[in-house]
């Protein structure tokens, strides 16, 4: 699988992070992220129509930053990659609009990029070759998304377990807001967890018997009910702790099942969630047990970043993939290319 022969600009905008990345074959150039989680926190969660503006705002900045920490100037670009799908659609569409702009002012190749499939693809930030880790079990999981997705080639992924309410990311950030802690809250809750007993409570490990689901909507309750029986008495850090290890502990357990079942030689990890110390520890010790090869990207590239953008762009472009400039368009749910449902 090759690359796009020249640099590829990526941009992306599907929620609260403004980003734009140049990249040279699989080389990182720039990867620049304007966030605004200062802004969202003061309302508990991502405000849409503020979102919009605030992308209106940052992303000539952050293609201006792109360029110049990448050495090139505009007229090196060789192709356009931007999020299209799925996300919010008016932050979206900053992006679309940005992206068709450069695509028909530079005369250059445009290509629409699933941001789960952005996800997937972040790991070829540390294993350029993707065919040398196929097939491969990823673990994507974010605020917004957990899925368990056996990825066979490009385009060609089958998601084997899902989430049946929240996701993993939402678990972490439900506790933290119960907890006091700020939005998003993972952060903070492994912050805190560190001082903490992993066994202080017993929280739910969501279900169990059924290898196609996750759930993390019995945790909010359980840490409600906690935070609300044991009053001034709560140990946080132990909470903290305890939670971490329950979403740890059911996404490890759903992979083993997968694992056992599918004979792949590399497992995954990508999405915000991503970033969590404890549960990349977690898997790649499991993984290392299992003699099977763990892959995860640098903390700064499992949250929304337009770098993986690029990458999955980039792949697609010299797949020969062109999107049209002047009729691409955005979609706040779409399927995952190779899957059959909606995300
Ligand atoms: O991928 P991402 O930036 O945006 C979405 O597409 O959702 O993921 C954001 C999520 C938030 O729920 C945030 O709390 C979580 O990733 N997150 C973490 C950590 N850093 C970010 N969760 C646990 N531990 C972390 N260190
Ligand atoms: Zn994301």
């Amino acid at each position: 699988m090759t690359y796009f022969e020249k640099p590829v600009l990526g941009i992306e905008s599907s929620c609260d992070e403004t980003s734009v990345a140049i990249i040279d074959g699989a080389n990182i150039l720039a990867n620049q992220v304007a966030s605004q989680i200062e802004m969202h926190r003061k309302w508990g969660g991502v405000v849409p129509e503020a979102a919009s503006r605030a992308h209106v705002e940052a992303i000539l900045p952050m293609l201006t930053e792109a360029l110049a920490q990448s050495g090139l100037r505009l007229h090196d670009l060789g192709a356009v990659a931007v999020t299209n799908q799925p996300g919010l659609v008016g932050a979206l569409s900053v992006g679309v609009s940005a992206a068709k702009a450069l695509s028909i002012a530079l005369d250059i190749p445009l290509i629409g990029v699933h941001h789960l499939e952005g996800h997937l693809l972040s790991i070829l930030s540390v294993e350029p070759d993707l065919s040398a880790c196929l097939p491969m079990l990823s673990l994507v999981v974010s605020g917004g998304h957990t899925e368990l997705v056996r990825l066979d080639g490009l385009g060609r992924a089958t998601i084997l377990a899902e989430t049946l309410d929240d996701a993993a990311g939402e678990a972490f950030d439900k506790a933290a807001r119960l907890l006091d802690l700020g939005y998003p809250g993972g952060a903070a809750i492994s912050k805190l967890a560190e001082s903490g007993d992993p066994k202080r409570y017993a929280l739910p490990l969501g279900v169990r018997d059924d290898p196609a689901h996750f759930s993390f909507s019995g945790l909010k309750t359980a840490v409600l009910r906690l935070v609300q029986h044991e009053g001034e008495r709560l140990d946080r850090a132990g909470l903290a702790a305890s939670l971490q290890h329950a979403i740890i502990e059911a996404l490890t357990r759903k992979l083993l099942f997968w694992l056992s079942e599918s004979r792949v030689q590399t497992v995954a990890l990508v999405g915000g969630v991503a970033a969590n110390t404890a549960l990349r520890a977690r898997l790649s010790a499991q993984c290392a047990r299992e003699g099977v090869r763990f892959l995860v990207p640098p903390p700064s590239l499992c949250t929304d970043n337009a770098a993986m953008i690029a990458l999955a762009g980039s792949l697609r472009l010299a797949a020969g993939e062109r999107s049209d400039p002047t009729e691409l368009d955005v979609f706040p749910s779409a399927p995952l290319p190779g899957s059959p449902r909606d995300y």
